[in-house]
């Protein structure tokens, strides 16, 4: 195969618009290379228009998904979890035995979607998260049963320029979907907190939003540039006796890691349980 592969995205949506935002900034492919789907004609219309690339609709034509797979080396599952089942169905006499078809969807198991493919189909289950958009994204691989070293490779190529790709097992995705592919929401709603109540001790709206913005970031590269874990870099702006030292006890008090934590388990026990509902 070229170093280019030819990619199938059926469902572009905000998760898959996120990848292919992050896969033609790092060149992994070409938009030529691409093509896409979505349920609806307007949708197609507005993500083909964002992204540069061709999108169907299967609402104008319902052999739309069937036409994206039938060239491509992956494809990109990103419908939601209840559709998984039928798109996975719907593409299976149109797929290549050699095509790699990987699955974005939280809870759908690999077994569910091997059940719906063609028998052998390679298959690899994936948990990405949105800041794949900028190049910072987080996606645990999980190759199932009968995928080669050099598709497992391939799958990764197509994350590996727009954030960090790390391999884990099925069993282990739960704990990515609670730990990366939901977590951003998390971080959205600390920088919502922190900008809702910078307004209330006195600062305009706009300026406590740009506010909360930069800090995350910058808190955030500190972290990624690797120099000094979390903790190490949390006690340095706790000068004794001073504000930050406060309002870290304050957030401890309040159980704050209790919570995270709660969070977390509760993120990867939906996950679970979407398993078993869509396991058909
Ligand atoms: N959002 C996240 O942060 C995130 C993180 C990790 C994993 N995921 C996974 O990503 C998947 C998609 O989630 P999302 O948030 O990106 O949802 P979304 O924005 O609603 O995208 C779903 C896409 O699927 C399209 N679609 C629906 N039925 C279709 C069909 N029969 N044929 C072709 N396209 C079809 C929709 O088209 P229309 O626009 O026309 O309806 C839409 O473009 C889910 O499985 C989710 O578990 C999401």
């Amino acid at each position: 195969m070229t170093s280019q592969p030819r990619l199938a995205i059926l469902g572009l949506g905000s998760m898959t618009g996120a990848i292919l935002t992050g896969l033609l900034a790092a060149s992994v492919t070409t938009p030529d290379r691409i093509s896409a789907t979505t349920r609806s004609a307007d949708s197609a219309q507005e993500r083909a228009a964002k992204h540069g690339v061709t999108v169907h609709s299967s609402e104008e034509d319902p052999d739309a998904n069937l036409t994206a797979v039938r060239e491509a080396d992956v494809v990109l599952l990103g419908v939601k979890p209840k559709d998984i089942v039928a798109t996975a169905r719907q593409i299976a006499p149109a797929l290549r035995p050699e095509t790699v078809v990987v699955s974005v969807a939280a809870g759908v198991r690999a077994e569910t979607i091997a059940a719906a493919l063609p028998a052998g189909q390679p298959l690899v289950r994936t948990m990405p998260n949105t800041p794949l958009t900028v190049g910072c994204g987080v996606v645990g691989v999980a190759p199932a049963a009968g995928v080669t070293e050099e598709q497992r490779a391939l799958v990764e190529s197509l994350f590996s320029g727009s954030g960090l790709v790390v391999p884990v097992t099925e069993e282990q995705l739960s704990a990515v979907v609670a730990a990366a592919g939901s977590a951003p929401a998390y971080v959205f709603l600390l920088a919502e907190a922190i900008a809702a109540h910078a307004g209330h001790l006195g600062l305009p709206p706009q300026a406590a939003e740009a506010m909360a913005a930069a800090t995350v970031k910058g808190a955030g590269t500190m972290l990624v540039q690797g120099e000094e874990r979390a903790e190490t870099l949390r006690r340095a702006v706790m000068s004794p006796n001073g504000t930050t030292e406060r309002a870290v006890a304050t957030l401890q008090e309040g159980g704050f890691e209790r919570l995270v934590a709660e969070a977390m388990d509760a993120a990867a026990a939906r996950d679970r349980e979407m398993g078993e509902e869509l396991a058909g």
